[in-house]
């Protein structure tokens, strides 16, 4: 009977022992008052995703009274809020300004960017973050490389360069000497040339020109074209050539002709 006693107290212990050791403590919401679960049911809404961008919101109740997913606000058209009727809206992005993404990609609005990553995460791969506000940066790439002319002296030459990056290259212009190993900046002090530069023809573009008048046979030679911002740097050459007549000016169609 005693050996009894003693053997319930060892097992009750090591249970008490057992329990504390082992299993995690008790959670104290476990048991939710019924009331509560009551109050989740009552709630009008089904339990489901948060409407997104263009669907509806803002409804007293039924389907259109879910609140917009995060960083969207519901928008309401003047009409709909003055009238006695439908109270519905729209869901639409809180911030329309556009965003760069840690996948180098630039979105047009930070919505844009999370429909995207849930649907990367939905693939299987790395979600995507904001990395800041505006357009992603982007090193400078010639659009439009200078090309070749041709002309006699006395003549009027330029040659144009196309630009682009983010933020909008700065375009300079070097002579490149005949020996190809100097590089003289532009315009120098030569007074038969100039340079000129203008934003477009689109955003983040830039175009410079290499004017010059009259042509000397001294100005024939490479011309190179350099683009740069924060991010990096392009360039293309470009070439004048000094003819003795008219006839010398190879149309376009021979040049062609000739690369083919
Ligand atoms: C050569 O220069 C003349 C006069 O400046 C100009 O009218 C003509 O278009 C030029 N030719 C070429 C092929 O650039």
């Amino acid at each position: 009977m005693f050996r009894l006693v003693v053997l319930a107290l060892a097992l009750s212990l090591s249970v008490t022992t057992d329990g504390t050791g082992s299993t995690p403590p008790p959670e104290t919401g476990t048991e939710a008052p019924p009331a509560t679960t009551v109050q989740k049911q009552a709630v009008p809404v089904p339990v489901q995703r948060a409407p997104g961008v263009g669907e509806p919101c803002g409804a007293r109740n039924g389907p259109g009274s879910a609140r917009c997913a995060p960083g969207l606000e519901c928008v309401k058209s003047k009409k709909d809020k003055k009238g006695a009727g439908s109270r519905t809206g729209v869901c639409a992005c809180k911030n329309d300004y556009e965003v760069c993404g840690s996948d180098g990609v630039s979105y047009g609005t930070a919505c844009e960017l999370k429909a995207a990553s849930a649907l990367a995460e939905a693939e299987g791969k790395t979600g995507i973050k904001v990395q800041h506000k505006g357009k992603c940066q982007k090193a400078p790439t010639i659009v439009t490389p200078p090309g070749e002319v041709w002309n006699v002296t006395g003549s009027q030459v330029f040659l144009s360069c196309e630009a682009k990056g983010i933020p909008t290259p700065v375009v300079t212009w070097n002579k490149i000497s005949s020996d190809k190993k100097k590089m003289l900046l532009l315009p120098g002090d030569q007074d038969n040339l100039a340079i000129q530069t203008r934003g477009g023809p689109e955003k983040h573009e830039v175009t410079g020109w290499v004017l010059i008048f009259p042509l000397t046979t001294r100005d024939a030679g490479s011309y190179e074209c350099h683009a740069s911002n924060a991010k990096g740097e392009d360039s293309a050459v470009g070439t004048i050539h000094v003819v003795d007549s008219i006839s010398d000016i190879p149309t376009k169609k021979v040049v062609q002709d000739d690369e083919l």
